[in-house]
């Protein structure tokens, strides 16, 4: 019996053989489509190729596509397990054209394909074509032999496919497979066609028209090929089985379920082996791809199909977490053929094994009032929407899983009841935000919040993505187009948003009508705002944009901002436990980090820091993220912010490999911290590290500011060719400018004060000649060249030459002048030192001075007259 995997091998060799290019699957969250949650049909990736807008270097491909219908448009969570082809996640095999072959071929190869290497007997299938292609008719009866009954005509949209409100789309064909009149059902198009005789197997899609937003379509310049088949469909069907679930693939992993939890995979238990086997493949090709569990957007979708498993679980008779032991199981059979599945196989393990863990807590709680308000209701009834939000709230429970859980006792949920008290949380939590008076204008962002939901973040990983406009606010109204400033708002972005000393991203908007430059992005609850210029034509709500980040910006933001958790615990490592962050900033060109210590750091710590973070860079360490329980988190070692509010989970940021004791649960990761930050994925993108030294910013708080990167490098390059410039002043080698320089100011030293004595003797031999006045030996002088502290012992040495006498300097230094007076002693009833200088400073401009009656100083402001100050001391020994 050929296995899925073959089966998968089979077609895709088959389509390689006819000169397709064998693609990989694209991830399961779509970067090129704004409205759609996950990817959930093959053409997705080829969305744009199909428009025209993309071209590849192939013009036939084949891919088996990894989907996911849980959530959005098309959602079949509800019905998995109960039903025998409901899955959240399946792979879709296809075979696509682009302006290549049409019709006349596609047909052919399916035909082929199905009755000559899968060996289906051809009169157990028949097709269906759009009412109108007449061309498709005619070549199904030539190529296949189809009698006229067997290609049925359908007028419905059954037979024209679309991808969603926009796109690529056409008239498609359907093949069927008659399981035989013993099951119940009509061919398609007939009034019973629900039944289970006629499965659908393939859908061929003639995509020649391009649906667009404003309802029209126009036909594309190319017509292409777009196929789809459901490989658990085709594979129950060649291994004989009408069930999914019973292919050699899904029975695998339900006996891994059934085995884990010691019970039978056919007994009563066996409804919830199968959604935990279809949910396991959902949660795990998810996380794999990049979701994590949030209460936001696909984190929610995810979570809520984790969930949904683990009460499965949990019925199935698991008295601990199951879900993370089921892995290996999946690996084993899908990681073949996806390898990044094998990759992510420790993440996804971790993640589903957190998430169980956390949720255990409290579904034993809810189950039992779940339990208790079930055993009050008549059959039939309908549990009260106030208790179902009670069990989302408090005890974690998606409203599907309280309705999959009641669905089995044949009992609903009053969701108008969910909704209400839903919205009467949301408008306690505005009126919260309101009373905080923090933001006053923040009403519009709450309403926006309410109306289209909060942002998704996918900058994680990806710095471009398509986001649908929900909103454009000008002047704080919101419009429905706009040019010139204006704050746009998205349902999805990859740009981050200021937050954890983070500063925002910058980058471009670009729409059908006009492109915009975002020069910040900041968010209120949860609602990213992208402060955006637009600088040609408009922006207009509802359109889709693609969002691109300016990634080279964002790069030196991630290095810096990994560079600071290094720094971090390098800092707790080189001077204590102490040492907890109080700040930080990581923009582009630099990064800062506050943190409490009483002193400055001396040069051999700030260089031992430097080193240790340098040393984790060259040892290109993974950084890795996980979402866990904040207490989790902390017994795990991991930094928090102190005072910091977080909510009922957390990200945490692990970096880099300890040696000796580290932290973590295997004792070897360097770094651990909460974040909700972008990061680099190896620590050696940091590059370089450099800190430009530390200051106080307050008490027992220092700030190093530090570079990474190409920065790191200019800088250290700059402050070498200083050294350099330096040594070739003084015709030296680089490492003897220190010593050189020593010597220099040495010397200067000494010769400053050789020529502070030289003046002093100069001044007083050249300019002491005495004049008589009012019987008295004076000397008034103005000295150039001498500061204000070097007159004092000019005039004690004045005082010294003439016996008795007045003498008064005014220095000339350079900036403001200086005065100084001196009287010996038998003069000084008569004249006061003290009054001289007054006098003096006064006609100088300046003001006060003081001393004593023998020796006195002080300063003026305009050396310019400082010939009328030697004039009014004179004049004051005149008159004395
Ligand atoms: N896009 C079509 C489908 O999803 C065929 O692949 O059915």
């Amino acid at each position: 019996m050929a296995s899925l995997n073959d089966i998968r091998s089979t077609f895709l060799d088959y389509f390689a053989r006819n000169g397709h290019a064998a693609v990989d699957s694209s991830p399961l969250v779509p970067r090129n489509d704004p409205t759609l949650m996950f990817v959930n049909s093959g053409m997705v990736q080829f969305k744009n190729v199909f428009t025209g807008v993309e071209t590849r270097d192939y013009v036939r491909a084949t891919t088996s596509q990894k989907c996911v219908r849980a959530g959005g448009k098309h959602n079949d969570l509800d019905n998995v397990g109960y039903t025998a082809r409901h899955h959240t996640f399946f792979e879709m095999l296809g075979n696509f054209s682009f302006g290549d072959y049409f019709k006349a071929e596609a047909i052919p190869f399916a035909w082929e394909l199905l009755t000559k290497h899968f060996g289906i007997d051809p009169n157990r299938l028949l097709v269906t074509v759009y009412h109108t292609d007449d061309e498709a008719a005619a070549i199904w009866k030539k190529v296949a032999g189809l009698p006229d009954e067997r290609i049925i005509r359908i007028a419905s949209d059954d037979n024209f496919w679309r991808m969603g409100p926009t796109g690529p789309c056409g008239p498609c064909t359907e093949i069927f497979y008659d399981h035989g009149d013993h099951i119940p059902g009509g061919p398609p198009g007939s009034p019973d066609e629900d039944g289970d005789r006629f499965i659908e197997i393939w859908n061929i899609v003639f995509m020649q028209n391009e649906q667009l937003e404003d309802g029209s379509m126009r036909p594309l310049d190319q017509q292409s090929i777009d196929t789809g088949m459901g490989l658990e469909r085709i594979g129950a069907l060649l291994q004989g089985k009408h069930d999914n679930y019973d292919t050699d693939l899904m029975r695998a992993l339900i006996e891994a379920s059934a085995n884990a939890t010691s019970t039978d995979p056919d007994g009563p238990q066996n409804v919830h082996h199968r959604v935990i086997a279809d949910h396991l493949r959902s949660t795990s090709f998810l996380i794999a791809d990049g979701v994590m569990p949030s209460n936001e957007g696909r984190g929610y979708v995810l979570r809520r199909i984790m969930r949904r498993a683990m009460r499965h679980a949990h019925q199935a008779g698991a008295k601990d977490p199951l879900m993370h032991r089921l892995v290996p199981a999946l690996v084993a059979q899908m990681g073949q053929h996806y390898p990044e599945l094998g990759r992510a196989q420790a993440l996804v393990e971790e993640t589903l094994r957190g998430e169980e863990e956390r949720f255990r807590t409290t579904l034993d709680r809810g189950l039992r009032l779940l339990e208790d308000e079930v055993g009050r209701l008549p059959d039939g009834g309908t549990l009260g929407g106030e208790t179902a939000f009670k069990l989302y709230d408090t005890y974690g429970f998606p409203l599907d899983l309280t309705q999959d859980a009641l669905r089995e006792k044949g009992l609903g949920v009053d969701t108008d009841g969910f909704d209400a008290a839903m919205a009467e949380q949301k408008a306690r939590a505005r009126a919260a935000w309101a009373g905080s008076g923090e933001q006053a204008d923040a009403a519009i962002w709450f309403d926006l919040a309410e109306e289209h939901g909060t942002t998704e973040f996918l900058g994680y990983d990806s710095c471009g993505a398509e986001g649908q406009i929900n909103a454009l606010v000008v002047d704080g109204a919101a419009t429905g187009d706009a040019t010139g400033k204006v704050t746009v708002v998205v349902n999805q972005t990859p740009f981050y948003a200021e937050a954890g000393g983070q500063v925002g991203d910058t980058g471009m908007i670009v729409t059908e009508t006009g492109r915009a430059r975002v020069t910040d992005t900041r968010k209120v609850a949860d609602v990213f705002l992208h402060i955006a210029e637009v600088e040609e034509g408009n922006l207009q709500v509802g359109q889709a944009a693609q969002l691109v980040v300016d990634e080279a910006r964002r790069q030196t933001i991630r290095a810096n901002h990994s560079a600071t958790h290094l720094l971090n615990e390098a800092l707790r490592g080189a001077l204590g436990d102490h040492v907890v962050q109080r700040g930080s900033l990581n923009a582009p060109d630099r990064l800062r980090f506050d943190f409490s210590h009483g002193e400055a750091l001396n040069l051999d710590q700030l260089s031992a820091v430097e080193a240790e973070v340098n040393r984790h860079i060259r040892m290109n360490g993974a950084v890795s993220t996980r979402i866990m329980a904040p207490d989790d988190a902390r017994d795990l070692g991991a930094q928090a912010l102190f005072g910091e509010k977080y909510g009922d989970e957390v990200r945490v940021v692990s970096m880099g490999q300890a040696q000796g004791s580290g932290k973590g649960t295997d004792g070897q990761t360097y770094s651990i911290e909460l974040c909700g930050g972008t990061h680099v994925s190896r620590l050696g993108e940091i590059g370089a590290f450099v800190t430009l030294g530390d200051a106080a910013i307050s008490s027992g708080v220092r700030r190093i500011e530090a570079l990474t990167g190409q920065a790191a490098m200019d800088y250290l390059r700059a402050q070498d060719h200083r050294v350099a410039e330096l040594a070739n002043l003084f015709k030296a080698q680089a490492d003897e400018v220190t010593d050189r320089v020593k010597v220099l100011l040495d010397e200067r030293k000494k010769m400053q004060a050789e020529i502070a004595g030289l003046r002093r003797e100069l001044a007083i031999g050249a300019g002491a000649e005495a004049q008589d006045i009012n019987g008295m030996q004076v000397v008034l002088q103005v000295i150039s060249g001498v500061s204000g502290k070097d007159l004092g012992p000019m005039i004690d040495a004045q005082k010294a030459t003439l016996g008795s006498g007045v003498i008064v300097f005014v220095a000339d230094t350079g900036a403001k002048p200086a005065v100084a007076a001196g009287v010996t002693k038998d003069l000084s009833e008569r004249v006061s030192a003290v009054d001289l200088v007054k006098a003096a400073v006064e006609a100088l401009g300046g003001r006060g001075g003081g001393g004593r009656p023998e020796m006195a100083q002080g300063g003026g402001a305009d050396i310019a007259q400082a010939d009328a100050a030697l004039d009014a001391a004179k004049a004051v020994i005149a008159a004395a």
